[in-house]
């Protein structure tokens, strides 16, 4: 579906049903849908700001300003993603494991949905076969440190077809119906996304248990491979521990990584930017 409407004008109606329907079928506090918004973590950090309950969630068919990590740019042609912002009370959980809870929750959804397998490339990216389905972008009133709310933001590549990315880009990116050859509905995705966010973070402590790690160790592309962080080739990746950090070995020494850029030490010059 094409952005309809002026930028930042809410929607009154989304794939045939006003917003009040999906948020009583998805079951979340308030929802807020936009056809073309700036970022949906910006309007998701303004509610929180105001007072939002856990679980508001903001969905929008296109992003004018949408970002990743490091100030990259997210885009996705109108309608053709999703794109969408929930706001988490985590509790006392660390700013560390949010990324890959959330992350790993959205890989499940997509998993249940697509039924293809998901890599969750630490610490933020969804992978199918070498290429980038989506990221995770969480965002807190504190950055780094513990605070009363964060912004989940996922994006995921739906609808997109080989001919939408530009060229520099194909090989590195992908979506749901590339893969599948099929169409997965975008409020099908959204509202199994939000059921196993909420999930996870209602279930999840200060860090993550036996089982988010074992999950995250069989969808983890970088274990047991020669990796580079920030440029510089640091060593083997040897999984993830349960505070978050990416271990890497290097002379019988484990280093624990807590944020970079990662990639794999064969992955080329073509995957140099390639996210974390
Ligand atoms: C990454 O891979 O670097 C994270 C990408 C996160 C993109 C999503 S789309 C919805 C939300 N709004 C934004 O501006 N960014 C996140």
């Amino acid at each position: 579906m094409a952005a309809e409407g002026a930028p930042g004008e809410e929607a009154t109606r989304w794939h045939g049903h006003p917003p009040e329907v999906w948020r009583e079928r998805w079951g979340v506090p308030a929802l807020r849908i936009f056809h073309s918004v700036g970022s949906t973590n910006d309007v998701a950090r303004a509610l929180a700001e105001a007072g939002a309950r856990a679980g508001t969630a903001v969905l929008a068919d296109e992003q004018t300003r949408g970002r990743g990590r490091r100030g990259r740019a997210w885009t996705a042609p109108g309608g053709h993603g999703l794109l969408l912002s929930i706001v988490l009370h985590p509790g006392a959980a660390a700013a560390g494991v949010l990324p890959l809870r959330v992350g790993l929750a959205a890989a499940r959804a997509v998993e249940a949905l697509a039924g293809i397998p998901v890599a969750i490339k630490w610490p933020n990216d969804l992978m199918v076969g070498g290429r980038k389905l989506g990221g995770v972008l969480c965002e807190g009133a504190g950055e780094g440190g513990r605070s009363a709310f964060v912004v989940a933001g996922i994006g995921l590549n739906v609808l997109q077809r080989a001919h939408d990315w530009p060229p520099e880009l194909r090989a590195r990116a992908t979506s749901i119906a590339a893969e599948t050859g099929r169409a997965v509905e975008i409020p099908d995705l959204a509202g199994r996304v939000l059921a196993d966010v909420s999930m996870a973070i209602a279930a999840g402590g200060e860090v993550l248990d036996g089982e988010e790690t074992d999950a995250l160790a069989r969808r983890d592309p970088l274990r047991g491979r020669n990796v580079v962080v920030d440029g510089r080739p640091a060593g083997r990746a040897a999984g993830i521990d349960r505070e978050g950090a990416l271990l890497v070995q290097h002379d019988g020494a484990t280093r624990r990584i807590i944020s970079g850029t990662v990639r794999l030490a064969d992955s080329g010059a073509a995957r140099e930017s390639d996210d974390a």
